[in-house]
């Protein structure tokens, strides 16, 4: 036999009798654009459409399944989907459940880059998007056209944290026919339930607290029954391909989940009460202090927080100083996402279409990762001194 034809021979998949003999406590992963059809038959029936198996790398490998049902079995939904990010999980479901002439709301607090795909892309499509107030409630009646198809929260939202009344809005979206999605990262499926409050569809960018190390990007999205076969439906014919190392990453991230997110509450609060109390700190934004403007909402539909927080500063620092203070950290690294075990800083001013409690200020986001806090909160102090 030619050496090519060996080497190409050589690593032959393991039968099923071996993959049952070794029980290894995780999964396997597979890699895989073509799965072998055991016979011509089956290559027929796939053809046909009738196959059951598994025929090709887009058809979700088993990891990915895995993965998949973990999370629908943790969020209480009828299906999910995996995704190769936390926001082609959002732009996906955007597109699966609107068509052109649709009107969608969506928070103004979003993730920016889930407000520019609304923004930049969905109006290609004619599809038009009203942005409402961050903390919206019961006053988006106002805002519902006869073409609203879709509402989009995030709640707490992107950077400023404010908490929308999922229950106010799902209490008339479900009275409209209207589907509700909503961005449940923050909070994770462990702390808020969103399906319990009326939402139809539960998203997780799981590139944060699910897989949780910084190293990867994932998401999920978790719809009721009602929408399990538009969602089904889209998945299979846009043909969404989700690595299987990653979906065991987010297997093997869910195993100490509740763990890692108790740690981060109880270390980002820490921080947060101990900022209260700084005498260069105004605001501190974060929904369990009793402080923060929505904290009654946050108490009512949230059984936890996590360790993602912001706050300002009673003085207007000039960019020199900002720079002086935030380059100095030893323990937070200056960079985007969040979730993972170490942390992070950010700062940024933020403009909103609705009227800001924050408008022209600059907010400093925290990731409190999985350090000591009692270190976390020397390292500010230190950079702190730069301000003067
Ligand atoms: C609230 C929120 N949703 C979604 C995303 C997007 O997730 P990913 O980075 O996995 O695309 C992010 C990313 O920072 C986010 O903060």
């Amino acid at each position: 036999m030619n050496k090519t034809t060996r080497l190409i021979n050589l690593s032959e998949p393991a039968t099923n009798e071996t993959a049952q003999q070794l029980r290894t406590i995780n999964p396997p992963t597979y890699r895989g654009s073509t799965v072998l059809f055991s016979n011509y038959e089956d290559l027929t029936l796939s053809n046909a459409g009738k196959y059951e198996g598994i025929s090709y790398g887009t058809d979700r490998l088993p990891t990915q399944r895995l993965f998949e049902e973990a999370i629908r079995d943790l969020e209480g939904g009828a299906l999910t989907r995996a995704f190769p990010s936390g926001i082609s999980a959002i732009t996906n479901t955007l597109l699966a459940l609107t068509k052109a002439g649709d009107h969608i709301l969506v928070c103004d607090n979003v993730y920016g880059p889930t407000a520019r795909f609304c923004k930049e892309v969905l109006t290609h499509y004619n599809i038009e998007t009203t942005f409402i107030p961050p903390a919206a409630g019961q006053d988006i009646d106002q805002l519902l056209q006869d073409n609203t198809r879709l509402i989009f929260l995030e709640s707490p939202g992107s950077n400023t944290f404010e908490i929308q009344d999922i229950p106010a809005i799902t209490a008339i979206s479900r009275r409209r026919g209207i589907v509700t999605v909503l961005d449940n990262t923050w909070a994770t499926p462990l702390y808020l339930d969103p399906f319990a409050l009326g939402i139809d569809i539960s998203i997780q960018s799981a590139t944060k607290y699910i897989t949780g190390h910084s190293d990867l990007l994932l998401g999920t999205v978790t719809t009721t029954a009602e929408y399990a076969e538009v969602l089904q439906h889209f998945y299979r014919v846009t043909e969404t391909y989700t690595p299987e190392d990653d979906c065991y990453n987010g297997l093997r991230g869910l195993k100490t989940l509740p763990l890692r997110l108790r740690q981060h509450e109880q270390s980002a609060l820490e921080i947060a009460r101990w900022l209260e109390a700084h005498p260069r700190v105004d605001q501190v934004i974060h929904p369990a202090l009793p402080c923060h403007p929505e904290h009654h909402v946050w108490k009512r539909d949230f059984s936890g927080s996590s360790g993602l927080f912001a706050f300002t500063f009673k003085s207007d620092y000039s960019e020199t100083q900002l720079a002086e203070f935030i380059n100095h950290l030893q323990l937070f690294g200056i960079g985007y996402s969040w979730g993972g075990f170490k942390s992070l800083i950010t700062a940024a001013k933020y403009d909103r279409l609705h009227p800001s409690r924050y408008a022209g200020k600059t907010v400093i986001r925290l990731n409190i990762g999985l350090e000591d806090s009692a270190d976390l909160q020397e390292d500010l102090s230190s950079g702190f001194e730069y301000l003067k």
